[in-house]
């Protein structure tokens, strides 16, 4: 295998890159889909009406559905691709982790100073923990039939938190230092 492909002295290789920007992508196409489902007022078995501060006893409350519960493979289109590019998202996570295991990490960025190695090994450590928290919640949202909902968007903000630190500290370097970190990446 080429070098250029595994990370080294050189710093990232192709396959980090590849895969740090793939599941960029994927995660802000699932909030799109994610955000699109729950705007969606149609009330076939999903969305709305959730019972959110709605009397007691009306069950699910999806609005009219017939089925109890969510349908990934039903008719709903947007709901299976938002299944399905999560699913992609939970094994890519697992890829990344097996593949940062078994390639060394490239030397930090001479110009990080301590504080700031330390900020990112905590967010990265955050961010690949809401890789898997995000998709698995959501599974779990899935077979419970709609109370896990408060779990899956509590996973959204983690990662979201986490994101904001990281992109901070990219722009950061990239503007205030101007040292190119973003280039690593590229
Ligand atoms: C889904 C969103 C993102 C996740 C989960 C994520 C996660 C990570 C992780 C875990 C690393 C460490 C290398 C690795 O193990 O792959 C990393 C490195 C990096 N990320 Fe992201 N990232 C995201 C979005 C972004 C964005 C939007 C930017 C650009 C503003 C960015 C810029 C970078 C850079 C420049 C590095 C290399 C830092 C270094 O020099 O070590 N990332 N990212
Ligand atoms: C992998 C990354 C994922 C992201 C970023 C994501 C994001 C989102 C977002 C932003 C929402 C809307 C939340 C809100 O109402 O405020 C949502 C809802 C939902 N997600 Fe995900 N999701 C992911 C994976 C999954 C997976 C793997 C499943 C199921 C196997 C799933 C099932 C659902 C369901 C059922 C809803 C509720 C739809 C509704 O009732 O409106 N998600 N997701």
């Amino acid at each position: 295998m080429s070098s250029r492909l595994r990370n080294g002295p050189h710093g990232y290789g192709a396959v980090t890159k590849t895969l740090h920007w793939v599941v960029f992508v994927a995660m802000a196409a699932q909030f799109v889909v994610g955000y699109l489902l729950d705007v969606d007022d149609s009330g076939r078995g999903r969305g709305r009406g959730r019972g959110r501060g709605e009397g007691p006893g009306r069950g699910r409350g999806r609005g009219g559905g017939s089925e109890d519960g969510y349908e990934p493979f039903g008719d709903d289109a947007l709901l299976t691709l938002h299944v399905g590019l999560g699913a992609a998202v939970l094994l890519l996570a697992v890829v990344r982790l097996v593949w940062r295991q078994a390639t060394p990490l490239p030397p930090w960025a001479p110009s990080l100073t301590h504080r700031e190695r330390r900020l990112a090994h905590g967010t990265e450590t955050a961010l690949y923990a809401a890789m898997f928290a995000v998709p698995i919640t959501g599974v779990a949202l899935v077979l419970s039939g709609d109370d896990l909902l408060v779990v899956h968007v509590a996973a959204q903000i983690l990662f979201m938190a986490g994101l904001a630190v990281h992109i901070g500290l990219v722009l950061k370097h990239q503007f205030v230092d101007r040292d190119r970190l973003l280039r690593r990446m590229l």
